[in-house]
């Protein structure tokens, strides 16, 4: 006879306990306790030898048809790219993002886009909105997509029925933690109802290669609500970031079985919905102000693609004991080891200034590529003298002041020629692109910060 047992499951990271917990000792969240009960089928005293299921047969790679992956167009190049060419058939991809960045905007142009040129239909179901919102939504966008079809429901299974019933070459369900199954005896959004409805929808993606999204929150620490095993299930994770205050959203993947990771698509949010941007480096130099101190670009990596950014800094007089240091769109320990070896590598006083760095346009630059252009903006402001305006500034800087190589540097090169720049600032290894330079572009190689400086009369 099978018995009940109760357990307790955190709703963030899935750490299970005989009791509840106020604090769960795995991910240190609070009252995330949420309680399921398991039938534990009792442990057979002795086991035979007799088989208990019939055997499955491997394949030899030989055997295995390798069709390259079957990809659905979408429509949209920049989503495209993200996903790695299209829309792989049997794929679930779960797209996370802040509340109001634009996660069901983008799936209804993306199930519009792909309405368009696809045969059978394409159902959006919506567990948070009523169709007619979703409806109005579609309208104010301006889309008139009739092989897209809108499902308001939250019954797992129920939705699992009318994807294979309809046939639908996509389906989007918006949003797993909206959904839940009759079967799971907790709220929709509870570990137990999000494990069970993403198997659900895992199991009729495989077995009907209906491709499948699904939107889920974020929670206030960035992560995509509810237990990491979501995004071990599925096989992409998308990210659509932005700021609130800032029109530019970015899509990026974490994890994609068919396709490059940490690819980025980049979208501007408008009146009529999202539109893609296929020149960012354009768009984030557009408002740049012209011979102004402080202010130097540099090309940063997103993915396979290179951007270009402006990082701004601004020095001031500090009136504090301790200065102040702050970074936006930046590294906040980069910037005090910049300043540190500013000061000793290279006889910048900022022990009595105030620092402020600034990416522009709500991007984030992770790479120490970009140390050597932060550097110079900080001392283009200290001594209030503009750089030249068609200058790129590359290198991660060490502790002693050395400039040192950055990946992927010819192709940062070749992006910054097409958008007109004369001059670039790289590391000593660039040496080679000078001999062979396939672009517009002059490269001068600087072994030092002192010596960038003082190549720029700073
Ligand atoms: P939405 O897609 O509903 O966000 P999410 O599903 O991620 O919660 O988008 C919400 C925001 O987008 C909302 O604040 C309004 C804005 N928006 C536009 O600016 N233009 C548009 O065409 C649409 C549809 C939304
Ligand atoms: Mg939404």
């Amino acid at each position: 006879m099978p018995r009940a047992r109760t357990e307790y499951v955190c709703r963030e990271c899935g750490y299970r306990n005989p009791r509840s917990l106020g604090r769960c000792p795995e991910c240190d969240a609070w009252g995330s306790f949420d309680e399921v009960s398991q039938r534990v089928a009792p442990v057979t005293a002795v086991r035979s030898h007799a088989p208990s299921a019939a055997a499955a047969r491997p394949l030899r790679l030989s055997e295995i048809e390798s069709a390259d992956f079957d990809r659905i167009a979408v429509g949209m190049d920049e989503v495209g790219r993200v996903l790695g060419g299209g829309i792989v058939r049997g794929s679930l991809t779960l797209i996370g993002g802040d509340p109001g960045v634009g996660k069901s905007t983008l799936l209804t142009q993306l199930a519009s886009g792909v309405a368009d040129g696809a045969r059978d239909p394409v159902l959006y179901v919506s567990g948070e909105e009523s169709v007619a919102q979703v409806g109005l939504r579609a309208r104010r966008m301006g889309l008139d997509a009739p092989n897209l079809l809108f499902l308001s429901e939250t019954d797992a299974d129920a939705i699992v029925e009318t994807v294979r019933q309809t046939q639908a070459s996509v389906a989007i369900i918006d949003s797993i933690q909206s959904v839940m199954t009759q079967d799971v005896d907790a709220l929709p959004g509870s570990v137990s109802q999000l494990r069970e409805c993403a198997l659900r929808f895992l199991q009729l993606a495989k077995s009907s290669g209906v491709p499948i999204f699904l939107v889920g929150h974020v929670t206030k620490d960035g992560a995509i609500a509810g237990p990491k095993v979501l995004e071990h299930m599925v096989d992409t994770v998308l990210y659509l970031e932005g700021e609130r205050f800032n029109q530019y959203r970015l899509l990026r993947s974490t994890k994609n079985r068919f396709g490059p990771t940490h690819e980025v698509g980049v979208f501007e949010m408008q009146g009529h919905g999202l539109v893609e941007v296929s020149n960012p480096s354009a768009v984030f130099l557009a408002e740049r102000a012209r011979s102004a101190a402080g202010s130097v670009v540099t090309v940063a990596m997103e993915g396979t693609r290179p951007i270009l950014q402006e990082i701004q800094a601004l020095v001031s007089r500090s009136s504090l004991a301790m200065p102040r240091r702050t970074a936006t769109g930046f590294d906040a320990n980069r910037l005090h080891l910049l300043t540190a070896v500013l000061s000793r590598r290279a006889g910048v006083a900022l022990h009595d200034q105030d620092v402020y760095v600034n990416v522009v346009g709500g991007l984030r630059v992770e790479e120490p590529a970009a140390d050597l252009a932060a550097a110079l903006a900080i001392v283009s402001s200290i001594r209030d003298h503009p750089l030249p305006n068609d200058l790129v500034a590359l290198g991660e800087i060490g502790l002693s002041g050395e400039l040192r190589g950055v990946g992927q540097l010819e192709q940062r090169l070749r992006e910054a020629a097409k958008l007109g720049f004369l001059r670039a600032l790289a590391p000593p290894g660039a040496r080679h692109h000078i001999d062979r330079r396939p672009f517009d572009l002059e490269v001068v190689p600087v072994s030092s910060v002192r010596e960038a400086l003082s190549s720029l009369g700073l």
